[in-house]
């Protein structure tokens, strides 16, 4: 872990009130804590840096199994590295959203921060617009790969054909694309271990569906972020479901009720009001939608609207 992030992180479990954490370093190279442990004073929660990757979700370092968590699964990363990278196999099938939603983020200085970042193609696109970025996600494979890939520059895939027959691809990054200034965290886009009004860029890209509680995330996200000078940049399907959520809880998808009507219009009601919280209020740049594409064999993708609020404030 890029001893960088240090000073940004706060224990995720006495939120809201922000403790630092302290950091044991056992092993290090140069810049890079590769194993050691991050500890509050406060609630003495401890939280582990293991292989070059921090662990801090409020729960600690726990054991996800592949048949708990999907996005721990091998076949499930290939997918995504695909989904994330297929325009550098110059695969023609890929869809070209992610340059897309970049296109949407002016340059910056300061950090900026991916939430739900899975194997990392929004972090590289982030790293290469602000001084320091950070991908976070819950799924300790999709970290590590992204983390891999960092570092090494390049990974295999293997693209399911169809039924047992795989092909192995290896994703090359060029060598212009960021690698310093970027890290990559397992943490909870609920709790985020960094302090308030740090970030000059948040994102959230096809997440907000899958928590258990979308308001605390976007809660969260301007929390951290700056009171002057940050952008938000929230996509998503809003495929609401009561696997990931109480309808309650969603924040479209319903016929009635404060949160009637679409998912995006109530992001972009909640930002632009400063509703729930979500003060200082945001100014909204830009409301649309970009096709995004998964893999699953050669003969099978899934193409998704993803419908992007952008805000600035
Ligand atoms: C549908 S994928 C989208 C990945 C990526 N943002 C993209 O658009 O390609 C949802 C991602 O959110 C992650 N995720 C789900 N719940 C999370 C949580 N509570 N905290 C952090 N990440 C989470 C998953 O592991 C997965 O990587």
């Amino acid at each position: 872990m890029n001893e960088q992030l240090l000073k940004y992180f706060i224990c995720p479990v006495c939120l809201p009130v922000e403790i630092p954490l302290d950091c044991q370093v056992e092993e290090a190279q140069n810049n890079d804590i590769i194993n050691g442990t991050l500890s509050c004073s406060n609630c003495h929660a401890a939280y582990p840096i293991e292989e070059g990757i921090a662990f801090l979700e409020p729960t600690g370092k726990q054991p996800v199994s592949p048949k708990q968590n999907k996005y721990e699964q091998e076949e499930v990363v290939a997918s995504y590295l695909w989904s994330h990278y297929g325009d550098l196999l110059n695969d023609p099938d890929w869809s070209d959203a992610y340059p897309r939603w970049s296109a949407q983020i002016q340059p910056a200085s300061g950090l900026g921060i991916d939430l739900g970042a899975a194997v990392g193609r929004f972090t590289f696109e982030l790293a290469g617009k602000c001084d320091f970025a950070v991908g976070i996600d819950n799924s300790t494979a999709f970290i590590r790969t992204a983390r891999d890939l960092m570092r090494e520059k390049k990974t295999q895939i293997l693209l399911k054909d169809e039924g047992h027959i795989h092909r192995r691809e290896t994703v090359e990054l060029p060598e212009s694309w960021p690698q310093s200034n970027m890290e990559f965290i397992v943490a909870d886009a609920l709790h985020l271990p960094f302090r308030t009004y740090t970030a000059s860029i948040t994102s959230s890209l096809n997440l907000i569906d899958k928590l258990p509680h979308p308001l605390l995330h976007l809660q969260e996200m301007n929390r951290v972020c700056k009171k002057q000078g940050a952008q938000f940049l929230l996509s998503d399907p809003f495929s609401w479901s009561e696997e990931a959520a109480l309808a309650e809880e969603w924040l479209g998808g319903r016929e009635e009720g404060e949160f009637s009507g679409s998912g995006l219009d109530s992001v972009q009601k909640i930002f632009t009001t400063g509703s729930h919280g979500i003060t200082p209020a945001w100014r909204e740049e830009d409301k649309s939608h970009v096709w995004w594409k998964i893999r699953t064999h050669r003969n099978h993708f899934e193409l998704i609207r993803s419908c992007y609020f952008k805000g600035k404030r």
